[in-house]
């Protein structure tokens, strides 16, 4: 048996390295995920689109991998979610409504204490925002809401949309990119519409396709980093 004083000078005497934080990451957002059949893979689906956004933009290569990683975690808060809310079909009560809506709050207190940096923080926090101010849990405006949340608002969208929920069957890209316009300078922010459109659309497709095979998604855990 040891002491906890010897199990922490053992974790703070070694750096995890990208490929095991990746794993590490990758394993969480799955475990969440998991618990609902409908969005089994969505942080891992999501975690691609941001990253293919980034390369868009030309984000430098830290600060994609802090937006990959913080994409993996982005829905980590749901484990405080009780099962008969996070399985429900509907309809939604408020209460209902109220207890998912805290998920970003508890996800943020979850990585601030795992040491997570900033940009992790802020997609995990601010995923929720809309860009008119109407979102959650601080109800940031435009320019305001973080860069990386506000990518990760549309990869997030644009998931849920084609690859479906219990509330609604998936949609082919095409409408969902269409309904995504919609939400221009609403829900979403107008200039990562433009982005996410630039997007190859080939690997989008393949993404949703392979994105049914949880086979093909275990191997490319391992092979990422
Ligand atoms: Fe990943
Ligand atoms: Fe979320």
């Amino acid at each position: 048996m040891f002491s906890n004083s010897h199990n922490m000078s053992w974790f703070s005497g070694r750096k995890m390295s990208w490929a095991n934080l990746h794993s590490l990451a990758f394993g969480f957002g799955s475990a969440v995920d998991s618990r609902e059949y409908h969005t089994r893979f969505h942080s891992y689906r999501v975690s691609e689109i941001a990253t293919a956004m980034t390369r868009v933009l030309g984000v430098e290569k830290e600060e994609r991998d802090e937006i990959h990683l913080g994409a993996h975690l982005h829905d980590i808060g749901k484990v405080h979610i009780a099962d008969e809310v996070l399985q429900k079909k509907g309809p939604f009560t408020e209460n209902d409504c109220w207890e998912m809506q805290q998920h970003p709050e508890a996800g943020y207190r979850i990585v601030k204490r795992s040491g997570m940096p900033r940009v992790v923080l802020n997609i995990v926090r601010h995923h929720h925002e809309r860009y008119d101010g109407m979102g959650y849990p601080d109800g940031l405006e435009g320019k305001s809401i973080p860069r990386e949340a506000r990518i990760l608002a549309i990869a997030d969208t644009l998931d849920a949309m084609a690859s479906g929920r219990a509330h609604c069957d998936a949609v082919p890209l095409d409408l969902a990119f269409t309904e995504i316009e919609m939400c221009s300078g609403t829900q979403l922010d107008p200039h990562m519409i433009e982005v996410i459109l630039a997007v190859n659309r080939g690997f989008l497709e393949r993404l949703f396709k392979r994105g049914q095979d949880s086979h093909v998604l275990a191997d490319e855990a391992v092979f990422y980093a």
